[in-house]
């Protein structure tokens, strides 16, 4: 494990070195995590990793972490200060690698962000997530294990849910199950809040959970992940309450076909924006395009959102070890939605998904 971390510090300081950058500032994130292995709880607290291109890495941390903080893969100097002191005017003074090029973390609180900006006038501050990304979104074989059992977990979970779904149960409810399974199942946390959208609710992609309660007919979208340690996964499936009339079962098939288009496009040294290109011509190709209204997809793994994203104007190519969701779907405002995704790995033997659980439309 101790040499997971070295070589991820070992290949951020290489970039830092050939982009400039004296010194990266991370926030409690899961950036603070990768690099470090610690995990705490963010809040109004100024918590920092100071990472210099040379010179010793130093823990910022409110003195309640110093237990926490002990046993780390990692070598530091450990700052820590009282609750009821400043913490900025306490670490200035160590922190002799600011003012300089200072690349910080994108999801620092601002509020951190300007009492930095204050203490330091003299440094130059840029982001420093496109420098991460780089490191990140390539997962080594550990991380890839553990994103596969993640997406196990989810498709266990997509089962269990299954099972329950019947007229007259709330969205809410179903939600409530979806986040006990799973951590019964062996999930440490949710990856996020999971969508159950029923019927005209389904039209919208990221629709909030309520009280609506399913009815005969309803198509309705169960989309959620949960985290294996620190990995998360990311589901989606569809299914129809009953019997679906002829042109919904179309339009699920289209996006069944969609699914298989950007799983099929994907591979070592294949642009993003072709996979979503892939999705998406087989969707507009029906005269459906205006209806499929997000990305093809993003990239997993700590964060439930990170790099590689999978939409057009992303002309990178794919690399063996990234792992990224493909999610095509059709919104019919007030109507119906219809939404399939997978997480998705590039390996050396072509696309390989992490999710099973079939594709089909089930009518229960
Ligand atoms: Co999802
Ligand atoms: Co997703």
């Amino acid at each position: 494990m101790v040499r997971v971390f070295l070589r991820r510090v070992e290949r951020v300081r290489q970039l830092m070195q050939e982009q400039e950058i004296d010194c990266l500032l991370l926030a409690p994130t899961t950036n603070m995590f990768y690099l470090t292995g610690l995990r705490t709880v963010p809040d109004e607290r100024l918590q920092l990793a100071v990472l210099p291109v040379d010179g010793p890495l130093t823990l910022v941390l409110p003195e309640m972490y110093r237990e926490t903080a002990a046993n780390l893969p990692v070598e530091f100097t450990l700052l820590t200060w009282p609750d009821h002191q400043d913490a900025v005017a306490l670490m200035r003074p160590a922190l002799s690698v600011l003012p300089g090029r200072v690349a910080i973390d994108d999801k620092m609180w601002t509020g951190h962000y300007f009492r930095l900006r204050r203490a330091f006038p003299g440094a130059e501050f840029v982001a420093a997530q496109d420098l991460l990304d780089q490191v990140r979104a390539c997962k080594d074989e550990w991380e890839l294990s553990l994103l596969e059992q993640s997406g196990e977990l989810a498709d266990q979970v997509m089962g269990e849910t299954v099972r329950a779904i019947r007229e007259g149960i709330s969205e809410i409810a179903l939600v409530t199950l979806i986040e006990k399974s799973i951590k019964d199942l062996g999930g440490e946390d949710l990856a996020f809040r999971p969508i159950v959208a029923s019927g005209p609710n389904a039209a919208r992609p990221h629709h909030r959970s309520g009280r609506r309660v399913l009815q005969q007919g309803d198509l309705v979208i169960l989309d959620f992940g949960g985290v294996v340690s620190g990995y998360c996964s990311d589901i989606t499936r569809t299914f129809c309450l009953g019997k679906a009339a002829e042109d919904v079962q179309e339009i699920y098939r289209v996006v069944q076909a969609a699914n298989e288009a950007g799983f099929r496009a994907a591979g070592e040294g294949v642009a993003c924006q072709e996979v979503d290109r892939a999705a998406r011509q087989v969707i507009a190709s029906r005269g459906f395009g205006q209806y499929f209204n997000h990305r093809t997809g993003h990239g997993i793994g700590l964060d439930g959102h990170e790099a590689p994203y999978i939409l057009e104007g992303n002309p990178a190519p794919l690399r063996q070890g990234m792992v990224f969701s493909v999610e095509p779907g059709i919104y019919l405002p007030g109507r119906l939605g219809v939404r399939i995704e997978d997480v998705v790995a590039i390996t050396g033997e072509g696309p390989r998904r992490f999710n099973d659980f079939p594709r089909e439309l089930l009518m229960l």
